[in-house]
C-alpha cells in the first residue's frame, strides 16, 4: 500500500491551470488566502461554513464532510485550508486521480489523527473501487479490510478516527450520487464582481510590495473573467510591466498599456481566446465546428479548448454549442470588428 502525501504548494504547482507558468503557480501559495477574514467575496458561502464551524468548534466534533464545487480559481483549495485552519487542525492533500486503489485510500485514512482534515482535490475523478472505501469510512468511521487471499482470506473492520473529508470538484454533475450525498454541506462557488476582485488585487498587491491604485485594480479586475487566479496572473504581469518601466506604484495608464501589451483585451480575452472566435467567424462562419476540428485548427488540445477557453466564452455569450458544434455568435463578430453574416 502506497500512502500519498503532498504539500501544499507542491500540489498547488502541479493542479495548476495550463495556461500559468511555473513561477506564476509557485507564487499562488503566498498569495492564497489563510483564514475566512482574509477571503473576498462568496458571502453566503462563507456566513454558511462560518456557522457550521463555529459550531463544530462549540461541541469539539468534527462537522459534517464538506464538498466544494466550481471552476478553477474561485478558491476551493484555498477554502479546504481555511476550514482546516479555521478548526485549529492539520490537513492532508491528496487528488481523485492520485488514489488509483482501495489501498492508497485506506492507508491514508488510517493514518489521520484525531480530528484532522482529509482534503481530496478533484473528488469526481475517484475511482468506483476508491469510493467505495470512502463511503462506509465517511457515514461511519470504519474501514473494512481484506487479510489474506483465498479460502483463508477475512474481512476486518477498523475503527478510524473522527475526520473530515472536504472534498473539491470542478464538475459537479460528475461526482457519483452516492458520495454528494455522503457530504453534510456542499457550498457552490460564483464567480466574483470586479469590486470583489478588484479587492483581491488591492490584497496581493500588499503581499507583492507593490502599490497599485484603486482604478488601476479596478481595470484588472475587469478583466479576470471574475477568477482570483487570473486577476493576481495579471496583476503579477502588470507589476513586471511596471517594474521594467520602473515605477513603484501601478496607475491606470501603466495597467491597460501592460495588459495590452500582453494581449488581454477589455473582456479578458487573451490570444487563444481570440484566434478560437477568429477561425470560427472567418473560416466557418454560420457552420457549426467541432470541438477536434477546432482545437486542430488552432493547436490546442481538445481539453484545453473545452475546460479552459470555451466556458468563458459561453458564458460571454461570444460562443454558442450545440450538439452539431460550435459557432461564433453576433456579439464575438462585433467585439472583434467583424460584420455579422446575414443569416
Ligand atoms: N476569495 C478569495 N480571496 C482572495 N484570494 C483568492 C480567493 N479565492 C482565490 N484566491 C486566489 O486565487 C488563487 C486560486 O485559488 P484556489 O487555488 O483556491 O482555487 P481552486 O478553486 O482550488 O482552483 P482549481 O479548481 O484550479 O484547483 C489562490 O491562490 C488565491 O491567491
Ligand atoms: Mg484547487
Amino acid at each position: 500500500m502506497s500512502r500519498k502525501e503532498i504539500n501544499v504548494d507542491e500540489f498547488v504547482v502541479h493542479m495548476a491551470s495550463p495556461v500559468a507558468n511555473s513561477t506564476d503557480r509557485a507564487s499562488e501559495g503566498s498569495l492564497r488566502p489563510t483564514d475566512m477574514g482574509q477571503f473576498i467575496g462568496q458571502t453566503e458561502l462563507v456566513n454558511h461554513l462560518s456557522i457550521v464551524l463555529q459550531s463544530a468548534r462549540a461541541r469539539n466534533q468534527p462537522p459534517d464532510h464538506i464538498l466544494f464545487s466550481g471552476p478553477p480559481g474561485l478558491g476551493k483549495t484555498s477554502l479546504a485550508g481555511i476550514v482546516a485552519a479555521e478548526l485549529g487542525v492539520s490537513m492532508r492533500i491528496t487528488s481523485g486521480p492520485v488514489l488509483t486503489r482501495p489501498g492508497d485510500v485506506a492507508a491514508l485514512l488510517t493514518d489521520l489523527s484525531e480530528h484532522e482534515v482529509l482534503f481530496i482535490d478533484e473528488i469526481h475523478r475517484l475511482s468506483r473501487t476508491v469510493e467505495e472505501v470512502l463511503y462506509p469510512a465517511m457515514e461511519d468511521r470504519r474501514l473494512d479490510v481484506m487479510i489474506g487471499r483465498g479460502p483463508s482470506a477475512r474481512s476486518i473492520r477498523l475503527e478510524l478516527p473522527h475526520f473530515t473529508l472536504v472534498g473539491a470538484t470542478t464538475r459537479t454533475g460528475l461526482v457519483a450520487a452516492p458520495l454528494r450525498d455522503r457530504f453534510g454541506f456542499i457550498g457552490k462557488l460564483d464567480f466574483y464582481t470586479v469590486p470583489e476582485l478588484a479587492q483581491v488585487i488591492e490584497r496581493s498587491a500588499k503581499i507583492l510590495e507593490i502599490g497599485v491604485a484603486t482604478d488601476a485594480a479596478v481595470l484588472i479586475a475587469s478583466r479576470s473573467r471574475g477568477t482570483p487566479r487570473i486577476a493576481n496572473r495579471l496583476l503579477r504581469r502588470v507589476r513586471d510591466f511596471a517594474n521594467v518601466h520602473q515605477q513603484t506604484q501601478i496607475d491606470v495608464e501603466s495597467a491597460r498599456n501592460a495588459l495590452t501589451t500582453f494581449g488581454i483585451d477589455e473582456l479578458g480575452l487573451d490570444k487563444v481566446d481570440r484566434r478560437i472566435l477568429e477561425v470560427l467567424c472567418d473560416q466557418f462562419a454560420t457552420q457549426p465546428v467541432g470541438v477536434s476540428t477546432l482545437s486542430h485548427v488552432i493547436g490546442e488540445e481538445p481539453h484545453t479548448v473545452e475546460e479552459s477557453y470555451e466556458p468563458f466564452l459561453l458564458r460571454e455569450g461570444l460562443l454558442a454549442r450545440s450538439n452539431r458544434g460550435r459557432v461564433a455568435t453576433e456579439k464575438a463578430y462585433r467585439h472583434l470588428g467583424k460584420t455579422p453574416p446575414s443569416i
